[in-house]
């Protein structure tokens, strides 16, 4: 039986994906903060833009590929940063690498990786993008924007909804602490997950490998309290200015739900803003930010990227997303679902599965590419 026929949908991936992944880190991934219900509210919105279907239009064949930050793109959506992804599933960071590569899409490694970005500069191709938490320490920074820059990562990506962390009760509950321990219940945890414990025995324990240089726990994850030793998690404006004089390549600012915010990271040089709640992992009573993206798009202008994420889950969330005024979608759970319930191939199955379902909504809207389907909504936020 093919892949298509037992995981047809994202929640069948996600389903076998939390028996695969031990428990402490499925909470971690899985997670919104507070009550949840900004996660809630992020799926209510996707679900309110609806389109009317296009018929008598004769036969339209899609073309999806993308124009962003003067790439081509050889599909509207990519890989987002998601911090200590070869501790979900090992190995994450260059199979994601490397699927980017494959496709043509943007992989963007955080900086919370488990691998620094030299360690996939072979397999990234020319779809590296790299999200900066902001180091206090100009040497610091100095050092960190040379290794992006020498590993061939051409983007970066500034992280600006962080100013302060937040609680993830469930994650909490889960059993996983900052840095992470080892009890009887995560090695109960683990026990369960066998294709889990052998990649991360091979692979070795996952660590922040690009932070580990910055910090005095090498060896070991930083704690909390460390990492924001290190990290200025509440940058300021002349921040944003400093690292747009100090990165020459494609500047983005990600985290951003306000219009005017927008505009002002738009003026002063950034190539474009990222609307983004964090999934409502942060904080969980922002707005759902599929609903920040018109305002935020009547304030830039019609030709200034935008690049929208939270929540997506299919082909049809992505349209939606570029119906309310994005240009490119980025999503973060959903490949980490994929690599838990498959591995490679779960990723590689899912880039087809967004692709086939991107196909099937389009053809229903006689569209012929993605932004195409602005012309056919009918009630969105
Ligand atoms: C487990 C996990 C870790 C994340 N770590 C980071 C990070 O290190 N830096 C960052 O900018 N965003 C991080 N994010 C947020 C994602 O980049 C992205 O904004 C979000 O996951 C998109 O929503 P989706 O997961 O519903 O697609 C993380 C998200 C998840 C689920």
């Amino acid at each position: 039986m093919d892949l298509d026929t037992r995981y047809p949908a994202l929640s069948d991936l996600r389903a076998r994906a939390r028996r695969r992944i031990p428990h402490f880190m499925w909470e971690y991934l899985d997670s919104a903060t507070g009550t949840e219900t900004g996660m809630v509210r992020n799926r209510a919105a996707l679900d309110r833009v609806l389109f009317l279907p296009q018929v008598l239009k004769g036969e339209v064949t899609a073309d999806l590929s993308v124009e962003l930050l003067g790439c081509k793109q050889g599909l509207p959506f990519g890989i987002a940063p998601v911090g200590m992804s070869g501790a979900m599933w090992p190995g994450a960071e260059r199979i994601l690498a490397e699927l980017g590569a494959r496709h043509a899409i943007p992989y963007a490694m955080s900086t919370m990786a488990t691998r620094a970005p030299e360690d996939v500069a072979d397999v990234v191709g020319d779809q590296g993008w790299f999200q900066l938490y902001p180091p206090r320490d100009p040497a610091v920074r100095a050092d960190m924007l040379a290794r992006i820059k020498g590993a061939g990562f051409h983007t970066l990506v500034l992280t600006v909804d962080v100013p302060a962390s937040s609680r993830r009760e469930r994650q909490i509950r889960g059993g996983l602490t900052h840095p992470p321990q080892i009890t009887p219940r995560t090695l109960w945890h683990i026990a369960q997950c066998p294709a889990w414990a052998l990649g991360t025995a091979r692979l070795g324990m996952p660590k922040m490998r690009f932070i580990e240089r910055y910090s005095e726990h090498k060896g070991a994850l930083p704690s909390t309290a460390h990492i924001g030793y290190l990290m200025r998690i509440a940058p300021e404006w002349d921040y944003v200015e400093m690292l747009r004089e100090e990165w020459s390549g494609k500047f983005v600012v990600k985290g951003v739900l306000d219009p005017e915010v927008s505009l002002r990271l738009k003026d002063a040089g950034v190539d474009a803003v990222w609307v983004s709640n964090h999934a409502a992992r942060q904080f969980d009573g922002a707005p759902a930010a599929l609903d920040c993206l018109p305002g935020i798009r009547a304030a830039v202008g019609p030709e200034y990227p935008l690049i929208y994420d939270s929540g997506i889950e299919g082909g049809l969330d992505i349209l939606r997303a570029i119906a309310m005024g994005a240009d490119f979608v980025f999503l973060g759970k959903a490949f980490h679902y994929a690599l838990g319930a498959l591995g490679a191939a779960g990723a590689e199955h899912l880039v087809q599965m967004l692709t086939a379902d991107l196909r099937a909504n389009l053809g229903q809207l006689a569209a012929e590419k993605p932004a195409d389907v602005r012309k056919a909504v009918v009630s969105g936020v």
